[in-house]
């Protein structure tokens, strides 16, 4: 890891929630295939969590494949499958040795069965590290995730198990893929579209917002730190006003 202290990171958000953008552009750019791109995306996701890990991030997550992404053509499919699975394979000794434990957020049945394997080694592997914990969003989709723990939660409550008056904004998050995790306090997407793209839409509620231009394959370890610094920058006032919050 590199030792060197990150500039203008006095306020460390606990967690960044990441839309990793504009890898296809990027090796379109180039004249490349589109697969070179995320291969070159996957450099960056190693930066990141690395720099992510070092100024004391405790939790990240990242929009590696949405629900909508099963309809690209199957090539490229196949390819980010590949590149997530050696991804991995060849992470697992890393998270390790900087205590980072790895979760999936998502559909993880829609996953070929090789890669929901390889997933829950590293998953197993890791599931003591305390230090960060790693999401990887595969196959997700915020309102269907939405869907699903409203289901759960009509289902206890047809069963008498819970009474629909003890309904309440904590009793749905503890049904999402996200429970006992905080919600982002920051969201970074690259690429430069601006938009949210059904990712964490009821975690993001109150998360800073941070879009940038530069796609995915070059958001490196200056480009992350500069996000986190604009981060620093900001006054979070949860519906408060200025003043209310000079006076706590
Ligand atoms: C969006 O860029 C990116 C994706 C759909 C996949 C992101 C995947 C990686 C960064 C690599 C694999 C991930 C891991 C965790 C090892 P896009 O293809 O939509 O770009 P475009 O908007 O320029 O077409």
């Amino acid at each position: 890891m590199n030792s060197a202290p990150p500039p203008d990171t006095s306020v460390i958000p606990v967690h960044v929630a990441i839309v990793m953008d504009g890898n296809g552009r990027w090796a379109e750019e180039r004249k490349k295939p589109r697969l070179l791109g995320h291969k070159a995306g996957v450099k960056s996701v190693r930066t990141v969590v690395e720099t992510a890990r070092e100024i004391g991030v405790k939790h990240l997550t990242l929009y590696a494949f949405s629900t909508e992404n099963w309809a690209r053509p199957s090539l490229e499919v196949k390819g980010l499958m590949s590149l997530l699975d050696s991804y991995l394979k060849s992470e697992r000794k890393t998270m390790l040795k900087n205590d980072i434990r790895l979760k999936c957020i998502g559909q993880r049945k829609r996953l070929p069965p090789d890669v929901r394997k390889t997933m829950d080694w590293v998953i197993d592997a890791t599931d003591q590290c305390s230090a960060m914990t790693l999401n990887l969003a595969l196959s997700y989709g915020s309102r269907s995730e939405i869907v699903r723990a409203a289901r759960q939660l009509a289902g206890q409550c047809v069963d008498g198990r819970l009474n629909v008056d003890e309904l309440d904004d904590q009793k749905l998050s503890n049904h999402l893929y996200t429970a006992g995790q905080p919600d982002p306090d920051m969201f970074i997407r690259t690429g430069g579209e601006k938009r949210l793209s059904n990712f964490l839409l009821w975690q993001v509620s109150y998360a800073e917002l941070y879009f940038t231009d530069i796609k995915w394959p070059d958001f490196g370890r200056d480009q992350f730190l500069e996000a986190v610094a604009d981060f620093a920058d900001r006054q979070r006032r949860f519906g408060k006003t200025g003043s209310q919050l000079s006076k706590e």
